[in-house]
């Protein structure tokens, strides 16, 4: 029988990865639903609490992107020194209208491995997701062998945008092929190369 090494949590410095759980819900909701900067880009409304449950669930159940299986690819971020979950995050497949190529959009649709996160509000600013989607871009890219991981987010997110510079995305702008982002898209990919070349560098 084939080895099936996830889900397992990943580890960092400061943090756990693991695999959500219906469980982690009730909590998501009172760290993302109840602070409107949270919730202003992504999706842009707050969620009620059986909505977070399905929110939950989906994210819990997402197939990973490796194997076809379900890889229950969304993490909740536990905190080590305290064991409190501060976010969410994961690469979950979604389906790109005009697909990537070499870093830049093509005609016709494609799943692709999509980076996703967000943070307690109070938890922002002392570089936590930074930390996890590293852990999480080392595991995809290195671990899982995918060729590569996109991250998008609304332009005015600037603190998703910081991040997703820091992370390497190198955000380009384009014009949104329908509604995805929001108004004013930016997108980042990230090739398991480029991955390997700045993972020395990155500090
Ligand atoms: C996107 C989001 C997770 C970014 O949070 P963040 O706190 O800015 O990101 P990090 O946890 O990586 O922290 C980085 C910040 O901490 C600072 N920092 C402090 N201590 C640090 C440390 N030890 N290591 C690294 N950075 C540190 C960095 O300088 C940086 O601040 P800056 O952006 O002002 O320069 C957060 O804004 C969020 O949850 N937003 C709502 C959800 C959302 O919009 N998600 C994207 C939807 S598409």
């Amino acid at each position: 029988m084939e080895y099936f090494p996830y889900p397992h949590p990943l580890e960092t410095e400061r943090l756990i990865l693991r695999p959500m759980t219906e469980q982690d819900a009730p909590r998501f909701h009172e760290i993302f639903d109840g602070e409107p900067k949270v919730w202003e880009f992504d999706p842009g409304l707050p969620c009620k609490p059986e909505e977070r449950r399905m929110w939950t669930l989906r994210h819990a159940m997402e197939p990973d992107m490796a194997s076809g299986r379900s890889g229950l690819f969304g993490r909740s971020v536990v905190r080590k020194e305290d064991g409190l979950v501060i976010g969410a995050a994961g690469i979950c497949p979604l389906t790109v209208p005009g697909g990537w190529e070499q870093g830049k959009p093509q005609a016709g649709a494609t799943l692709e491995p999509t980076l996703f996160y967000q943070m307690g509000l109070e938890y922002w600013g002392k570089g936590y997701m930074t930390e996890a989607c590293r852990r999480l871009l080392e595991f995809a890219l290195i671990e899982l062998r995918l060729p590569r991981v996109l991250c998008g987010t609304q332009r005015k997110n600037v603190h998703a945008v910081r991040l997703m510079e820091r992370l390497g995305f190198h955000p380009t702008w384009f014009p949104a092929p329908s509604n995805f982002w929001g108004r004013e898209p930016v997108c980042g990919v990230i090739t398991a190369e480029v991955w390997k070349n700045q993972s020395t560098s990155v500090t």
